[in-house]
């Protein structure tokens, strides 16, 4: 085996990997968008409604609503769902922070629930754990394209009357037992921010068979369509004013979205392809574990997210695996994820003007299991790694760089652990601020949005 790039031999990945990629936005995409500049449609525009037409149709619900992003999607999935102060809904830490910060804004407590080691989705145990009367929501999120494990959590919420609200952000077509996820819970909350697998630059969209949650969706931030008030009595006597938010999205933008609509399902295919072959030559290396995909689901490929287990390669440490992985040119890092129970927006609640937070304002107490402990999760913190690009093409050739530079690493043990000792020893002598954490992290949080 040739010598580890991280010692100063050559890199296992050689090709470049934008050779591979895909543009961002076809030629048929800026035609659209040229003819929605020409006709003048910069706002509101029949383009938006033809986009949430085709995006209800294909993933299965009675209506979808685009908004400004992902993130004001989620607030109008928490928003039409009721949820307000006193309420406390359970949320996972290893997760984007929009996710569970957003339940903050609308006066709620979020409930930090441990994920599960190997879907990295939310544990459906925990959660069973961290019900209380006082839970009226569960933002689930199907992690890196995964869906999450639904029927239990479907069990539990029915019942007890809990809203489901679905983070569908890495996931578009991702389907749970024959159902597209956004299609499951009662709201699907997408981000077609510019990195997604549907992207409008910025955008989201919402996703609902319930005529009630599509009413309030509407009265949140796209109140222009007023008209639909048709059922829910709660709605119309804010038809006027809203309530003072807006997210409608752009046209520009959507026009975009709108032609990854139509081609999703052609790139899906390839994309889990390229994700599988990775995936099964990586199989002979114990430690490193791909996310796991439970029975009767459909992944998307939209990152590649696998687990380092320390334990089975010989101990060395997750920081030398990932840095011997980047020098590879792999470009291993980790997400960032993991590490918002604890944080002042959770222990503090919503800081809705300085100083002055919606807990210390409302009174509410936080409950002593709101935020951990949560052993699962840093785990994944810790080990859960970007292990490649999204492979938007055919390029066996590329991956098997990939497969070379894996097994080269995982079958230098020693010298990573020799290694890791020098880094312990250089350590001791002048202790770091935890720049390497920082280093490691910087390509992955680009990758994930
Ligand atoms: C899982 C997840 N949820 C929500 C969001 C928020 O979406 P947006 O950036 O469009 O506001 C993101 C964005 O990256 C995300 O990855």
């Amino acid at each position: 085996m040739a010598k580890l790039a991280l010692m100063g031999g050559p890199k296992a990945v050689t090709l470049d990997r934008l050779k591979f990629k895909r543009p961002a936005v076809s030629e048929e995409a800026i035609a659209a968008v040229v003819a929605l500049m020409r006709k003048g449609e910069t706002s509101v525009s029949p383009a938006i409604n033809a986009f949430e037409r085709n995006f209800a149709q294909y993933i299965g619900t009675e209506h979808a609503l685009a908004v400004s992003s992902g993130t004001a999607a989620l607030h109008t999935g928490l928003y039409a769902a009721g949820i307000g102060p006193g309420d406390e809904v359970i949320v996972a830490s290893y997760t984007y922070p929009s996710t569970a910060g957003l339940i903050t804004t609308v006066g709620g407590t979020a409930i930090f629930c441990e994920s599960d080691l190997d879907t990295h989705n939310l544990d459906p145990a925990d959660i069973a754990r961290k019900i209380t009367p006082r839970t009226r929501g569960i933002m689930v999120c199907h992690l890196w394209g995964n869906p999450c494990d639904m029927g239990p959590i479907l069990e539990l919420a029915r019942p007890r009357g809990i809203t489901v609200i679905e983070d569908c952000s890495h996931a578009h077509g991702a389907v749970w037992h024959g159902t597209k996820v956004g299609a499951v819970g009662d709201i699907g909350c997408f981000s077609c921010q510019g990195s997604k697998l549907i992207g409008a630059g910025e955008g989201g969209i919402v996703t609902t068979s319930s005529r009630t949650l599509y009413e309030r969706s509407i009265l949140l931030g796209r109140v222009e369509n007023r008209a639909e008030f048709r059922e829910d009595p709660f709605c119309p006597p804010y038809s006027f004013t809203g309530v003072g938010i807006k997210y409608r999205p752009h046209p520009l933008g959507i026009a975009i979205a709108h032609d990854h609509l139509r081609h999703l399902d052609e790139l899906n295919e390839i994309r889990d392809r390229q994700g599988a072959i990775l995936e099964a030559a990586l199989a002979d290396i114990p430690a490193i574990v791909p996310q796991r995909v439970l029975p009767g689901c459909r992944r998307v490929y939209a990152y590649q997210f696998m687990r380092y287990d320390p334990s089975r390669l010989g101990g060395v440490s997750s920081d030398t695996f990932l840095r011997a992985l980047a020098a590879e040119g792999i470009g291993a890092g980790r997400t960032g994820y993991g590490r918002l129970h604890g944080q002042a927006l959770f222990t503090h609640g919503f800081p809705y003007s300085p100083g002055r937070t919606t807990y210390g304002v409302l009174g509410v107490a936080l409950p002593d299991y709101a935020n951990g402990p949560l052993p699962v999760t840093e785990d994944l913190r810790d080990n859960v790694f970007y292990g490649a690009p999204r492979f938007e093409m055919d390029c066996r050739e590329l991956i098997d760089q990939y497969v070379d530079g894996y097994h080269k690493v995982a079958a230098a043990v020693d010298e990573l652990l020799a290694y890791d000792r020098q880094q312990a020893a250089k350590q001791q002598a002048a202790p770091t601020d935890g720049l390497s954490v920082h280093l490691l992290d910087a390509p992955a949080r680009r990758a994930g949005g």
